[in-house]
């Protein structure tokens, strides 16, 4: 079987940072999405809790329960064959008891098919982090700017600017490492700080807004393609599917008003596809 054909397993990410092969994860919501990524080849599909905000229209990631994770996550599940499904633990499933946090993680994995769960935070959650992995559930964690404490930071903006600050950030990500972390995200934090970091851990950084020193990368799909009406100002335009999307639309609306669609016809489905105006 060739490498792009199996499956990738967390146990993969040391290894791939130890060749220096970058590692590339997207996020995914559902299915038809998560089939898609898989076919590309993308190593690890992240079911963020960033549902919230590109998906059900919230303004945090607060609202986002486990429920719904769950519901999310199994549908991703389904739509993979070769990727890793990294299922996000949504605000206060993790933070208010071990015992809890253990179980909720579990759950994601039981319930909603993942392979990992990820979390935000450092030392506050390594004993979480610490009793997860000794019962087998791989964790990812999550440093630098946190959705989940937006209230607390006032603001999404870039984190461990100071050298205190950077300090905290490494003692975090190697307290997340000697728990059994298998990757840390690093979110919104200088290219300097994440390199540094990323220098001290041997277990992969996957980046987020946090420049090209990182043993890999992560964006949201929707803002790749165009379907964010806010993507931050790190994430990059792959293709306008956005501007498809209502053209396509467009086109179906004029087409039923001026009675052309259906076709008495018999055209193909070819025949009408329309190309986005690039
Ligand atoms: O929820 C999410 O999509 C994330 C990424 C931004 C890393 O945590």
């Amino acid at each position: 079987m060739s490498e792009i054909q199996r499956r990738v397993r967390s146990t993969h990410f040391r290894d791939k940072k130890q060749r220096g092969e970058k590692i590339v994860m997207l996020t995914a919501y559902d299915a038809a999405m998560a089939r898609l990524l898989d076919a590309a080849g993308v190593d690890a599909l992240l079911v963020g809790d960033s549902l919230g905000m590109v998906v059900m229209g919230c303004e945090t990631t607060i609202e986002v329960t486990l429920d719904a994770m769950i519901h999310h996550t199994k549908a991703v599940s389904r739509g993979v064959e070769r990727s890793l499904v990294v299922a996000d633990m949504p605000f206060m499933t993790y933070q208010a008891g071990i015992d809890e946090a253990v179980r909720n993680a579990g759950a994601l994995l039981q319930k909603g098919g993942a392979a990992a769960v990820k979390l935000e935070g450092g030392r506050a959650v390594v004993d979480a982090v610490g009793r997860m992995t000794a019962v087998g559930i791989p964790v990812m964690g999550h440093l630098g700017l946190l959705p989940q404490a937006i209230h607390q930071l006032g603001g999404y903006r870039r984190q461990a600017t100071s050298a205190a600050s950077e300090e905290l950030l490494l003692q975090d990500a190697l307290a997340l490492q000697e728990a059994g972390a298998f990757a840390i995200v690093l979110e919104c934090v200088p290219d300097a700080a994440a390199q540094r970091v990323t220098g001290q851990l041997s277990i992969p950084t996957i980046g987020i807004g946090a420049g090209p020193g990182c043993d890999g990368q992560v964006l949201v799909i929707n803002d790749i393609l165009g379907l964010s009406n806010a993507a931050p100002p790190f994430s990059k335009l792959y293709f306008d599917l956005g501007t498809a999307v209502t053209a396509a639309a467009r086109q179906f609306a004029s087409d039923v008003r001026d009675a052309r669609f259906p076709d008495r016809e018999g055209k193909t489905r070819d025949d009408a596809v329309v190309q986005p105006d690039r």
